[in-house]
């Protein structure tokens, strides 16, 4: 295991380039299973969780070829419908799979992914609009079987509430169903529009991605895709708020502000400045910070992946702010870290109270999820002394050689063995 050493301190300055969206690249991974040939990708970042998925993919028969930036997926010899637990406890995307392989095969075997640090992570609204679509789903096992003799067909679904794989595993599996299927109070995150974008260049027919309201006609085949992965709207806001909690001033080149218009808006009530610039994004510090109150919510309000780093940047902003936390019901496992380092949290069920303090003081942390261990990173940015994070395997798992970007933006940063 990995370690990153921080010592704190230092202003923050200059370029960075944002790399692909993990959350958009691996859908698209799995869409290639609808469309039998070779699909390309490129803007890949090259991350775990993406090499997890290509084994995914090799393992169903698939020929995965992934070097600088482009990743290349041939599903002609598709030979295996199933996804195995060893690869799906690992990775909850894996469950992506699912809505394609009924769709092309007719036919999946897919581990329940199981809970993680921030939830349960339930899939019912998947299987639930997958047996609308006609499928017959049996979970024995720990494995969901879900089957189709023909084709699916279209249907009507409504969501109780907004998922996002929910909402990208439907539209795949409704792009080779026989008829219309619509779904309602869909998700309207960015990767699920690039999704949509992507099965419409493979022939899909698809409108309203991007609102609660999908409607999706299926077709008979699909043709395989060349597609340029979105960029990563999460990266991009990490490293405003590296911007912020260091007083500096960081151009994110590639970043795009319509993807990240809540955490703008939320970063320039705090005080920090955030602007289109050529090519990307620029946030700079400009004068005094406040403390604000965030509610996270399904896009386009405050995005949860958010949540944990600017908790981070309010941990050292004057003043009482006040985080409440909608979507995952464990999403706070980064503030007993954060407290280690001096912050002063109070965590009440949904709801986070963050007292500003003056400054943080370094001290060996824990990371424990993926977003957790951005904002570890985050407060060690700007902690007295050194912050040692451990296990950063997590932090692996989304964001492509941060500590170099940190290092290029000046940062006192290195990656030690544990
Ligand atoms: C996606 O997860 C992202 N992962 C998550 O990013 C992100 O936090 C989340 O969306 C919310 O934006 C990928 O895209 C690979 P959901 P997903 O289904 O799709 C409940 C990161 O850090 N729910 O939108 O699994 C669920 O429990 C990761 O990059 C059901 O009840 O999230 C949650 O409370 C973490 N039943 C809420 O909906 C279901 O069938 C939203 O979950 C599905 C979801």
């Amino acid at each position: 295991m990995d370690k990153l050493v921080i010592r704190g301190g230092n202003r923050l300055s200059g370029e960075v380039s944002a790399s692909g969206a993990k959350n958009a690249v691996l859908p698209l991974m799995t869409s290639a299973i609808l469309a039998s040939g070779r699909s390309s990708f490129s803007n890949v970042p090259d991350l775990k969780d993406v090499r997890t998925m290509g084994r995914l993919l090799e393992h169903m028969g698939a020929a995965v070829s992934f070097g600088n930036g482009t990743l290349d997926v041939d599903t002609s010899n598709l030979n295996a419908f199933d996804a195995p637990y060893d690869l799906v406890r690992t990775m909850r995307a894996s469950v992506l799979v699912l809505g394609p392989l009924v769709a092309r095969m007719g036919s999946a075997r897919v581990s329940l992914p199981g809970g993680c640090a921030i939830g349960a992570r339930p899939i019912n609204l998947h299987l639930k609009g997958l047996e609308k679509m006609g499928a017959k789903i049996v979970l024995e096992g720990g494995y969901v079987h879900a089957s189709v003799s023909g084709r699916l067909r279209g249907a009507r679904i409504t969501f109780d509430i907004p998922t996002v794989t929910g909402t990208e595993n439907l539209m795949m599996a409704a792009a080779l169903a026989d008829g219309d299927t619509i779904i309602e109070n869909a998700a309207c995150e960015p990767e699920v529009t690039d999704l949509a974008d992507a099965l419409v260049k493979m022939g899909a027919r698809i409108s309203g991605a991007g609102t609660p309201k999908v409607r999706i006609t299926g077709v008979e085949n699909l043709a395989p895709v060349t597609h340029a992965v979105i960029p990563d709207r999460i990266e991009t806001g990490t490293f405003m708020v590296a911007a912020g909690i260091t007083g500096g001033d960081i151009f994110i080149r590639g970043g795009r502000l319509d993807h990240l218009e809540a955490v703008a808006e939320k970063l320039r009530e705090i005080g920090i400045v955030v602007a289109e610039a050529p090519g990307g994004v620029r946030a700079w510090a400009n004068g005094s910070l406040g403390a604000v109150d965030i509610k996270t919510m399904p896009f386009p309000g405050f995005p949860t992946d958010m949540q944990a780093q600017l908790m981070a940047f309010l941990s050292v902003v004057s003043g009482m702010s006040v985080i409440t936390e909608s979507i995952f019901e464990n999403r706070y496992m980064h503030v007993a870290e954060l407290d280690r380092l001096g912050a002063d949290i109070r965590v009440d069920g949904s709801v986070a109270k963050v007292r500003g303090v003056p400054s943080l003081k370094g001290a060996d942390v824990m990371a424990t999820d993926l977003r957790a261990s951005a904002s570890l990173v985050l407060a060690g940015l700007v902690a007295n002394g050194v912050t040692t994070v451990h296990r950063i395997y997590h932090l692996d798992r989304g964001y492509d050689g941060i500590e170099k970007k940190l290092t290029a933006l000046g940062a006192d940063i290195r990656r030690e063995r544990d």
